[in-house]
């Protein structure tokens, strides 16, 4: 028996885990009990959580090798002492912002998705939030290629995507990169458009739409093409919204959802922490 409960949080994935307190270790059946949730609902949302830097890097650690934190616009800027912890913040303390991504929207995407491994898993906790906007959406992209017509899914079959390196979510230029002028010699990695879950379900693979490009079509062509398929794969139905309260814990498979976050309100403070779970040769949960 797990000592955890699940609640599905909408129609379309994400559930919320209720009865675990990640502020201490977990025994490895709950590890993979909760590996198994991950990969049945694809987002998993724990409340009400107190933990540290050392906490999140344990938990998310229990899942996996930790990947290195991002390059952000500002630089490095990982949580004092801990490389593994992405600092995602609008906050600026001596004139120098001590996070990435700002108050504005971030676009839809997957994380690091421009690496030839991207992380598998992401977990993003909240130590200070906005009254109001701020919400992290989540989309399968199972869903999101089930949602394509028929005529399109025959169109991307086959097609790869180059994912670009420069560029993060919140269409900020990553220090160290500059705005990419062709996207065929750009910085990033190529993969498959569309991808086979371990179940024998297809998804779609698109990272992100800014500097994205189809590799061996025309520059125009690529554009039209990205355009149509992801006015599909990002329908509002087909997503979920977290409202984040203090103490939350998010964590998403990073290989099967992407996610995008609404702006919030200059004058007030949203401070997350977050780390990226490193592809994964153990623990295989998805069925
Ligand atoms: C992330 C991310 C969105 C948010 O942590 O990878 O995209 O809600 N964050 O801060
Ligand atoms: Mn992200």
């Amino acid at each position: 028996m797990a000592d955890f409960d699940l609640r599905p949080v909408s129609p379309a994935l994400g559930a919320e885990v209720v009865g675990l307190d990640l502020s201490r270790p977990l025994d490895p059946r709950t590890v993979e009990a909760l590996s198994a949730a991950l990969g049945e609902h694809l987002v998993l949302a724990f409340r009400g959580q107190r933990l540290g830097d050392a906490d999140l890097v344990r938990f998310s650690g229990a899942f996996g090798r930790l990947d290195k934190a991002p390059i952000t616009e500002h630089g490095r800027l990982n949580a004092p002492g801990f490389e593994e912890v992405y600092v995602i913040s609008n906050v600026v303390e001596d004139g120098r912002p001590i996070g990435a991504l700002g108050d504005r929207e971030s676009a839809w995407h997957a994380d690091m998705a421009y690496l030839d491994e991207p992380p598998f898993a992401s977990s993003l906790y909240a130590l200070e939030v906005p009254d109001e906007g701020g919400d992290t959406g989540f989309v399968s992209t199972l869903a999101s290629y089930d949602a394509l017509p028929e005529g399109l899914r025959r169109r991307v079959e086959g097609l790869s995507l180059k994912h670009d390196a420069t560029t993060n979510s919140g269409g900020y230029l990553r220090q160290g990169f500059e705005v990419p002028t062709d996207l065929r010699s750009s910085p990033g990695s190529v993969h498959p458009l569309v991808d086979v879950h371990p179940s024998g379900r297809k998804a779609l693979r698109l990272g992100r739409r800014l500097h994205a490009y189809i590799p061996g079509l025309e520059r125009v062509e690529s554009e039209a093409l990205l355009d149509e398929i992801w006015r599909h794969a990002v329908r509002p139905d087909l997503t979920w919204h977290h409202r984040w309260r203090v103490g939350d814990l998010v964590m998403w498979d990073n290989r099967w959802t992407m996610h995008r976050r609404d702006p919030f309100p200059a004058d007030q403070r949203r401070r997350m922490h977050r780390t990226q779970i490193g592809a994964r040769h153990t623990l295989e949960s998805v069925q």
